[in-house]
């Protein structure tokens, strides 16, 4: 049996130590804050921003949603960017994705300023991540790091395999992994010889998008197991990308529910208390 990494528990520390930064930083006269854009009903977007605000609320920062309609023309949407970057109130800005196909999210992001992309997806940002020199975090990579941190597990001169090679997610997590000094291989659909680079890994970090992609077959025994999946099973159940049968082979493993899903908000929050906090810095200067 695998040791199961609490991301609840780990989130909710996370949380309590932002939560005294916030009431300090409100205490100085600036309160933290968030909005969160969101067009159309696609109801998973609805359920991680709402979860959003309440990761917020909990901790004291304030948070404004967007809802716009589906038929939203992208010049509306990026009237609503363009209004929040110049809100002095609002230190980050969040637009929930995937947009309406019609909506180019690319342009989307590319319109949010640096300094309150949260998300960490501007390509300002995503380049400071590349060179190691950054203060906003990618929020899940950075949630799973946080795990492994909290875990008393490190990754220097391991073998890590990311499998998934997403911006939001494949891509920053190499970075972050290859900044502790681990070797990284990220594996895609056009891997050769999945399974065998798999079995190399002494950390898996599974964000493909499909359940039980990751079989015990694939996993080294003794590899520590990262599931950033989110997927639903036939019967409707909420399921990561790892077959539950791993935890027969793995030394760790992350739930689904409750292992990275929690730590992406948590980054995201402290993104946010980031941003404020550079404001506050800047309005005394
Ligand atoms: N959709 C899925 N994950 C994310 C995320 O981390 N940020 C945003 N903005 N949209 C998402």
């Amino acid at each position: 049996m695998a040791k199961k990494i609490d991301g609840k528990a780990i989130s909710a520390a996370v949380r309590q130590d932002l939560a005294k930064e916030v009431e300090q930083l409100k205490a100085a006269g600036t309160t933290p804050g968030l909005a969160v854009i969101i067009v159309g009903d696609d109801p998973a977007s609805r359920v991680y921003v709402n979860n959003k605000k309440k990761g917020c609320a909990e901790i004291g920062i304030y948070s404004e949603e967007i809802a716009l309609p589906a038929d939203t023309t992208q010049e509306e949407l990026l009237a609503h960017v363009e209004a929040l970057n110049t809100r002095e109130d609002i230190d980050g800005i969040l637009c929930q994705l995937p947009l309406p196909s019609h909506l180019d999210d690319k342009a989307v992001i590319a319109a949010i300023a640096p300094h309150k992309d949260v998300d960490a997806f501007h390509a300002a940002n995503v380049g400071h991540i590349m060179i190691g020199d950054y203060s906003f975090l990618p929020c899940t990579p950075a949630g799973v790091m946080e795990l492994l941190h909290r875990s008393g597990i490190s990754v220097e001169g391991k073998e890590c395999v990311v499998i998934g090679r997403s911006n939001i997610v494949g891509k920053p997590m190499a970075m972050l992994l290859l900044h502790e000094n681990a070797t990284v291989t990220m594996c895609h659909s056009r891997t050769r010889e999945l399974k065998e680079v798999c079995r190399r890994a002494d950390v898996i970090v599974a964000a493909v998008g499909k359940a039980a992609f990751v079989t015990p077959d694939m996993v080294k025994p003794g590899a520590v197991v990262i599931d950033v999946g989110m997927n639903r099973n036939a019967e409707g159940k909420l399921c990561g990308d790892v077959d539950p049968a791993v935890d027969e082979v793995a030394s760790y493993l992350t739930p689904v529910p409750g292992g990275v899903g929690p730590m992406t908000i948590a980054m995201l929050l402290k993104n946010t208390v980031t941003a404020a906090r550079r404001r506050a810095k800047q309005a005394k200067n």
